[in-house]
């Protein structure tokens, strides 16, 4: 078949599975098996039938629900390639905003050599994203999952990022027993409630419950992390987290109980309050 032809009748497929964005996934679908940057820019162009089988089963695939990162293997976070599949979130771009809050605390402090810990780090991207842009900073990624923990090794070596990664649980005071004079922890931890739980969408629903599920509230690993994590900043260290959309006052609150000062919270790109900065004050 010409490639166009295959193109739209993969978008109809996928409109008829009402896949959300039905062009953009065709044609990423499209890029990732030709090989190709423009697939349609030689809209004529035969599609040889090992590769229109390949496409046809990816797009078969997406109708399903499982989510387009997971099929090609490999997404993109802060400009930097991460691979992706069952058993580690899929690095969002609201995240990003959590990854510039901390280049922004280092620059204004003239920090050349921070010590980071990325708690909660799944697929690495947050912890290897810093690496990356503070050349400098020490960095060390902690994370529960077994598969996820797959995912962050194989991202470290993609990346050719030397950033440390442990195999252990946040909510376990020995693990954070053991570090002490951070300059910065930044979090992405699970965030939602057993009612968000409910009703997620079909795509999230392929992600692992222990990279989202927070507790009866949403908030368990801020309560955690926020007292039990509080020692292993130095004095006037920051713990910048990401949080869930309409989570910022509580999120701000657990930050003031636990004596942390300076508290900044940011939107992401979408408008939303996303992300919190707060220090480690006397106290
Ligand atoms: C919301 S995901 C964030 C992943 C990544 N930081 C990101 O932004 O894409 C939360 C991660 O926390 C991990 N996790 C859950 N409970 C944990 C625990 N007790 N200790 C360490 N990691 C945990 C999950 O496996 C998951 O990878």
């Amino acid at each position: 078949m010409k490639r166009l032809d295959l193109y739209k009748s993969c978008v109809g497929m996928l409109e008829q599975a009402e896949v959300e964005d039905a062009e953009f996934d065709a044609l990423c679908i499209f890029q990732d098996m030709l090989g190709d940057k423009l697939p349609l820019f030689c809209p004529q162009e035969e599609v040889p039938a090992e590769a229109e089988q390949r496409i046809l089963s990816l797009v078969s695939e997406r109708c399903s629900g499982r989510p387009l990162q997971y099929l090609l293997g490999q997404w993109e976070f802060f400009g930097y390639p991460f691979c992706v599949g069952e058993g580690v979130l899929i690095p969002r771009p609201a995240t990003e905003t959590l990854v510039e809050n901390v280049i922004e605390i280092c620059r204004r402090e003239g920090m050349t050599h921070p010590h980071i810990i990325d708690l909660c780090s799944g697929s690495g991207c947050i912890a290897i994203a810093l690496k990356k842009e503070l050349p400098g900073a020490e960095v060390t990624a902690l994370e529960l999952s077994e598969k996820a923990f797959g995912y962050l090794e194989k991202n470290i070596a993609l990346n050719g990022a030397e950033v440390r990664a442990e195999l252990c649980s946040v909510t376990d005071p020995e693990t954070a027993s053991r570090f002490r004079d951070m300059d910065i922890i930044v979090t992405n931890p699970p965030y939602l409630t057993p009612e968000e739980m409910a009703s997620l969408q079909r795509e999230v629903r392929h992600e692992p419950e222990q990279a989202l599920a927070g507790g009866s509230d949403g908030l368990d690993f801020y309560r955690i992390i926020a007292s039990l994590w509080r020692d292993t900043l130095r004095e006037g260290g920051w713990l910048c987290c990401e949080y869930g959309d309409g989570q910022h006052e509580d999120v701000k609150k657990i930050l003031l109980e636990n004596s942390y000062g300076n508290i900044t919270l940011c939107r992401d790109l979408a408008g939303i309050m996303r992300t919190a900065s707060a220090q480690k004050t006397g106290g």
